[in-house]
């Protein structure tokens, strides 16, 4: 249908009744959250799938960041990337700990490594930073720079389920990764997300920390915050997780349908190499924010919505004050997401592209 909204994404939802009978599990025991068969089963699938080492399911992809800082007793300044969703800088400062931006590359999107050594200071504590769109860092690279400082390394690696980087699950990678199940995502249990640590002491330490600090029904391990996830959104995980090859497959084909009709109109993220890639966003590059601004209206006049997505770069936010990151504004103010799920239709790709590669030429 010509006139039918499109968003930026929709949710993957499997039939009703295949939630239903999973749920119908926590109905015959009256068990709903606090760790039931469906989150260790959940668990226990993604671990094996992907070969990680450890998992913990939890209620969402921004809980983690806090818990994995205050795991990791970070202090004073956290080395970061200004072009990522706002958790990223908020779970910072959250923690009582200063961002210190360093830009990104403006090909990659992600945190560029030429430039953070220069911004380490004795105050530096660790690095956070964002597989942006589920395009890896570089991660050789920080890895050695973090070894050389002793810092500990943090990846926000909310877009990457289903990606790996040199033959391995992303997750395995830094002393925490953390990643996001929210229903934007491209896996989903409603609201959700989860920790991973390849260390078995820091992992139980984040365990325990998900789970107001508790050893035992009336013992504590220290502090600790409610970050579990319900037999519910466990139930969500599991009916969709069989979907997962064909999700990834969809907008594999719809992905490289967009970067076939915007060729030479638009830019495209350059994706790692290494990588298994798993087609999370289809985030493209106009010439300057006018042209940017000119495509948007003219997609919404058509109400097709695409999103400006992250916008505004971390670093002009008030209550961040993060200095001036030439690169992260200036992709900040021409990037925009367009529409990219399960079921949209290779007519419907081609007529944002031709309303995109229209705008532009009539400019
Ligand atoms: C890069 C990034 N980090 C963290 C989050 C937070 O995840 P959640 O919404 O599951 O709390 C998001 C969510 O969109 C994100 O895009």
């Amino acid at each position: 249908m010509e006139n039918e909204r499109i968003n930026v994404t929709k949710t993957f939802l499997p039939e009703q009744s295949e939630y239903q009978k999973i749920l119908s599990r926590s109905w015959d025991k009256s068990w709903i959250t606090n760790r039931g068969e469906l989150v260790l089963e959940l668990e226990n699938k993604i671990k094996s799938q992907y070969n990680i080492t450890n998992i913990l399911a939890t209620t969402n992809g921004t809980l983690p960041l806090q818990i994995a800082i205050k795991c990791l007793g970070l202090k004073g300044d956290i080395i970061t990337t200004p072009f990522s969703y706002v958790a990223t800088t908020s779970s910072i400062i959250w923690e009582g700990c200063t961002p210190v931006f360093v830009d990104i590359d403006a090909d990659t999107f992600n945190i560029d490594p030429l430039k953070i050594e220069s911004a380490i200071t004795p105050d530096t504590s660790a690095i956070l930073a964002t597989h942006v769109f589920g395009n890896p860092c570089n991660i050789d690279e920080i890895t050695k720079i973090a070894k050389k400082h002793n810092l500990k390394v943090i990846y926000d690696a909310a877009h990457c389920f289903g990606v790996s980087y040199k033959a391995q699950s992303i997750f395995e990678y830094g002393d925490v990764s953390t990643c996001s199940f929210h229903a934007t995502k491209i896996f989903h249990t409603g609201e959700g997300g989860a920790l991973f640590a390849k260390d078995k002491a820091l992992f139980d330490t984040l365990f325990s920390h998900h789970n107001f600090g508790h050893n035992g029904p009336s013992g504590f391990h220290g502090l600790g915050i409610n970050a579990k996830i319900s037999e519910l959104q466990a139930a969500m995980g599991l009916a969709v997780f069989p979907h997962l090859e064909a999700i990834f497959e969809r907008r594999e084909t719809l992905y490289k349908l967009y970067k076939k009709e915007l060729a030479g109109k638009a830019q495209f993220q350059k994706i790692e190499e290494n990588c298994d890639y798993n087609y999370s966003y289809m985030p493209v590059l106009f010439k300057n924010e006018a042209q940017l601004l000119k495509v948007i209206e003219v997609l919404n006049s058509n109400n097709i919505f695409p999103r400006r997505y992250f916008n505004p770069s971390l670093n002009t936010i008030d209550y961040v004050g993060g200095g001036v990151m030439p690169v992260s504004e200036d992709i900040s103010n021409k990037i925009l997401c367009l529409p990219l799920y399960f079921d949209l239709g290779e007519a419907q790709v081609k007529r944002i592209s031709t309303l995109i590669t229209n705008s532009i030429l009539n400019e």
